[in-house]
């Protein structure tokens, strides 16, 4: 290979991997903040410590070989036979070191699977592009946000309803694909509160990487209380005119067509569950900050930030767009 092809190829690489990061930061993948997260960190360094310990006997003995018996015409002869190293090298060493790892593998595993009785249940489902949440014991239904308390194991039902999706919090635990007509299950606790950024791990579509989610881990005492004002929303009204305006407008428009919002008579399915949107800090699944502005042009056409996904524009006027703004902003 040419010095010139080799330096193209460290460039294209390099560009590669810049792009991986793009300008949002990477969540960390060891050592998080989760039961499972521990855990399988701990086995990642398991693996990685034999592993390493492998490549430093195998490099030694190369040096070894390429060193030993220099200057003397036909070498030195090794005083380990050929068997023997075939015996401890080949069989008996990868032996006890694959044994130890699945040893570690399935304990780890099993641990990870183990329900608890005071577990708290949320559905999740892949959607195209974003992610539906729902607690069947508290009754309360979002997307893309997902409260959860701190110190309380959690149950997570992982499905799709469309092509594989894969759910990931590298943070707090490891990846669990969301696979049609198959219920996956992944349990974990989340010990510190705080925003974990999650992830679809799985290519999914023209929108996979900007299927993001976030879990935000609370103390149980706010966990309560937001689980409590969520479950009041759907016997809220609109406070003033302009919001009684932006809901008569939701519902009759288009946005009913897709749209639930508890207690009114936007009542489908296809999009995300929008009643408790103005409490979301984000749109689009972490696409955008969750700012009048925004809000507004992601229903004029959220198909310039997100190319692609299922909403079509929406051709209101720019008093029924302020109004429906407004409404939607009312919503928490
Ligand atoms: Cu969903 Cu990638």
């Amino acid at each position: 290979m040419t010095r010139r092809r080799v330096v193209v190829l460290l460039v294209m690489a390099g560009m590669m991997l810049a792009g991986c990061g793009g300008n949002r930061q990477s969540p960390k993948i060891l050592g998080g903040n989760g039961s499972e997260s521990h855990r399988v960190s701990g086995l990642w360094w398991l693996i990685f410590g034999l592993a390493a310990f492998v490549y430093l006997v195998v490099g030694g003995f190369i040096v070894l070989a390429a060193v030993r018996g220099r200057g003397t015409p036909a070498g030195r002869r090794s005083r380990i036979t050929d068997h023997g190293f075939i015996w401890v090298g080949g069989i008996i060493a990868p032996l006890a070191i694959l044994m130890t790892v699945a040893a570690f593998t399935v304990n780890t595993t099993s641990a990870l699977r183990k329900p608890s009785s005071r577990e708290l249940r949320i559905n999740v489902v892949g959607k195209r592009w974003w992610w539906a949440v729902e607690y069947p014991t508290l009754r309360v239904t979002t997307a893309n946000e997902i409260h959860v308390p701190a110190g309380q194991p959690l149950e997570f039902r992982i499905d799709s309803d469309n092509v594989i999706h894969s759910f990931w919090v590298p943070q707090l635990a490891g990846k669990m694909d969301a696979i049609p007509g198959q219920h996956n299950y992944l349990r974990f606790t989340a010990t510190k509160p705080g925003t974990y950024r999650g992830l679809c791990a799985e290519y999914c579509g023209t929108q996979h990487a900007w299927m993001e989610f976030l879990v935000v881990v609370q103390t149980p005492g706010d966990f309560g209380r937001w689980a409590t004002r969520e479950q009041t929303l759907s016997n809220q009204s609109p406070s003033n005119e302009q919001q009684a305006r932006g809901q008569v407008v939701f519902e009759s428009s288009a946005c009913a067509g897709c749209h639930r919002i508890r207690g009114t008579q936007a009542q489908a399915d296809l999009g995300p569950d929008l009643t408790d949107v103005g409490q979301r800090t984000t749109l689009g699944s972490v696409r955008i900050p969750n700012t009048t502005g925004n809000l507004a042009g992601w229903i004029g056409n959220s198909q310039t930030l997100k190319p692609g996904n299922l909403m079509p524009p929406q051709y209101l006027s720019a008093s029924d767009l302020q109004a429906v703004v407004a409404y939607l902003q009312s919503l928490k």
